[in-house]
């Protein structure tokens, strides 16, 4: 956009600075509910016993290559590769894509399979992806990721699955349904695949160049397909289910035992495959009926009991999922449950402002905004130098409760408090508002 520069009286063209593509800001009006789903995610991360980890954004490329698998397209083609500017350094670094991988770096890197297993943990943060941006799918973009790493089920799969149903709900989202699978493992799986591509390949040349490829490199992810030719053809494909070994048909059904138990709704869905390699056994999704496409999961996981290993651990059992924030978020605010957006909303403002009478006492102002603050209140202030009922007007606007008048009275430690919702106040002693406002902070 070109604006042209008045104020000199030449016009120039002045760039606009935007957001990279695939990106977003989150500007206050929306941040309440950002905040209410972080803080769920966390409090029942504490309540289940997954302590908190972090790891860092960026990572050797090497553990996402291997991780996640070099075929995926999380990989191949999404990965953000970063290369520093200038120094000696030669290694190959990425942004995570996703943090599993980065957590099993860490668990092995750190020792941490000489702790009790299993390791519960629990992180919470921006994933990048250099996919195509579209609604839904963004270049950076967050995730609630839980893993349990060196239990090898069946009940901690239904625990961790049983854990992500109570986060949807709980932020408000309450008709979320898992779709479960199992797509077993190294003893039961090679035959499978052998007997898929089998099944594929008298109707390759038929195929769209993606999923001729991926016969070739990972023919499992074309019974997750979205072309129709392929989706038809799928109709008769060999079913994995019929190819379990004992050991995962004893597994997949227990799982479903302790679902049962725990009523946690789920469907069982063949078709959910995963996009990550370190799948083995039980893998699921989270989606909202009627918006079950590649961009509408709000979440995902499964057991990955090769992975530990992969990176250069002991053989490990492991399990784990990761939420889609922005899409959970999106979810809220679409107005499938408007109460807990607009609740949200309401929540961002101060409880509240304090305004002057005299236009010019700033410094007034400020000292009873601080005096409450450091007493632990949550209070704005309005230092604009204007008439005092613009000063109330921009308070309600805010969404304060109250506003705090200060005037002449003050010498005498003396303030008006304006209840802006029922537009009456009444004189407070100075020496009792922090105590007065923090009753009315509690619903008193
Ligand atoms: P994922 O299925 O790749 O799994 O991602 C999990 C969730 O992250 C998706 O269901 C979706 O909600 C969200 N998501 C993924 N990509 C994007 C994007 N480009 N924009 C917005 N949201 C997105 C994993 O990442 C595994 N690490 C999960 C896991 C943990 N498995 C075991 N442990």
């Amino acid at each position: 956009m070109a604006v042209a520069g008045v104020a000199s009286g030449i016009v120039s063209s002045m760039p606009s600075y935007h957001t990279p593509r695939g990106t977003r800001d989150i500007l206050p009006s929306d941040h309440a509910v950002w905040t209410r789903v972080e803080t769920a995610a966390r409090d029942l991360a504490r309540r289940y016993g997954y302590r908190e980890l972090d790891t860092p954004l960026f990572e050797q490329s090497a553990v996402f290559e291997r991780g996640v698998g070099a075929a995926t397209d999380i990989v191949e083609k999404e990965l953000f590769r970063v290369s520093p500017s200038r120094g000696e350094e030669r290694e190959q670094w990425a942004l995570r894509p996703e943090a599993t991988a980065g957590i099993v770096r860490a668990y092995v890197e750190h020792g941490l399979q000489t702790q009790p297993q299993p390791i519960r943990v629990s992180l919470y943060g921006p994933m990048f992806r250099y996919d195509r941006p579209q609604a839904g799918r963004y270049r950076q973009f967050w995730q609630w990721d839980v893993e349990a790493i060196g239990d090898p089920g069946p009940a901690v799969d239904a625990e961790i699955i049983e854990l992500a149903s109570r986060f949807y709900a709980t932020v408000g989202l309450t008709n979320v349904e898992a779709k479960l699978n199992s797509i077993g493992d190294s003893t039961c799986r090679p035959g499978y695949i052998v007997a898929l591509t089998e099944y594929y390949r008298p109707h390759a040349s038929a195929l769209p160049e993606t999923e001729r490829r991926r016969l070739e490199t990972n023919p499992l992810r074309l019974l997750d397909s979205k072309d129709e030719r392929v989706i038809e053809l799928n109709h008769d494909a060999p079913k994995l289910w019929d190819h379990l070994c004992a050991a995962c048909s004893a597994h997949f059904a227990a799982v479903r035992v302790h679902l049962d138990a725990l009523k946690v709704p789920y469907r069982l869905a063949p078709d959910i495959v995963r996009g990550l390699d370190y799948y083995s056994r039980t893998t699921f999704e989270f989606f909202r009926p009627g918006a079950e496409g590649q961009q509408d999961a709000l979440g995902g996981g499964g057991r990955y009991d090769g992975l530990v290993q992969l990176l250069g651990g002991k053989a490990t059992p492991a399990i784990g999922f990761a939420l889609g924030i922005d899409r959970v978020v999106s979810a809220i605010l679409d107005g499938t449950d408007d109460d807990a957006a607009r609740r949200d909303r309401g929540e961002g403002g101060p409880l509240a402002v304090v305004v002057g009478a005299d236009p010019a006492a700033t410094v007034e102002r400020l000292r009873v905004a601080t005096t409450l603050r450091a007493a632990g209140l949550a209070v704005g202030t309005d230092l604009a130098q204007r008439k005092l009922g613009r000063q109330l007007e921009a308070a309600v606007k805010e969404g304060a409760r109250f506003a705090i008048i200060v005037g002449d009275e003050l010498a005498d430690g003396v303030v008006q408090l304006r209840d802006l919702g029922a537009a009456s106040q009444k004189p407070v002693q100075l020496s009792d508002l922090a105590s007065l406002l923090r009753r009315k902070a509690g619903g008193g």
